[in-house]
């Protein structure tokens, strides 16, 4: 089957309080939807890539994105409508593999051994992910106030890529949304619909770039990949 690569990219970065949407700003040069759009373009086992942007985005076509090897479809009110309309422009046996603009130190390996999945009967699809590392606390949602420690054994952040049939993950984020339900990502979407889904322990460099400070990390991490 192919596989599908499809790329939220219509956010609106509001934590970055940048003077445009976070997956326009430049690292090292190229800008981060860039780095994003080119790592996957590179990979030697993705066919395509689809690129959810936002109707008023000026910001893609200023930046010549449009002149790559892309699709492009038009991003949603929340994330997972973005991804929606990308999977929608998928073919009826393709893989889909989601992946954040707003990730562009995702390592070529985990996404080889994500795309590995594609062999495993016991599982639906998988999502790469990274252990808990502090101490996790529960508070209430009112307060600040501490009512006790999680227990980490067990904990992991959930990354991108994310990977699935784009058929049963287009069902899945359908009957999601369709049920009011917190679709965060797709594997939520796919956890809801009775699916397995596995993990790949991936590099932690492969953050989701979110608050100021992660820039120059990012641009580290960048730096090191070509290196
Ligand atoms: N995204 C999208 N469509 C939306 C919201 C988000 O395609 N309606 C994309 C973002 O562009 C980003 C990815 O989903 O690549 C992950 O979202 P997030 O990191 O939360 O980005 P923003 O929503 O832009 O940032 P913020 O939440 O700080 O506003
Ligand atoms: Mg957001």
């Amino acid at each position: 089957p192919r596989v599908v690569a499809v790329i939220p990219a219509a956010g609106v970065g509001s934590r970055m309080q940048a003077d445009r949407p976070k997956q326009y700003l430049t690292l090292n040069g190229k800008t981060i939807l860039e780095h994003t759009i080119d790592a996957l373009l590179a990979h030697p086992q993705i066919d395509d890539v689809v690129v959810a942007i936002s109707p008023g985005d000026a910001y893609f076509d200023s930046h010549k994105l449009r002149d790559k090897p892309i699709r492009v479809v038009e991003g949603g009110k929340e994330r997972a409508d973005s991804v929606l309309n990308g999977i929608m422009m998928l073919s009826e046996n393709d893989w889909a593999l989601v992946h954040d603009a707003a990730r562009p130190c995702v390592e070529d390996t985990d996404i080889t051994s994500l795309i590995a999945l594609m062999g495993n009967k016991d599982v639906a699809g998988g999502i790469l992910a990274t252990p808990v590392r502090d101490t996790m606390k529960r508070v209430a949602s009112s307060g600040n106030v501490i009512s006790h420690t999680e227990d980490r054994d067990g904990l992991w952040h959930a990354l991108t890529p994310q990977f699935f049939p784009a058929k049963l993950l287009k069902a899945a984020l359908l009957d999601g949304l369709a049920r009011g339900a917190n679709i965060t990502d797709e594997a939520s979407a796919m956890e809801l619909a009775g699916y397995k889904v596995a993990l790949v322990n991936a590099s932690p460099a492969n953050i989701k770039i979110t608050h100021p400070a992660d820039l120059p990390l990012a641009e580290f991490y960048l730096k090191q990949k070509f290196s």
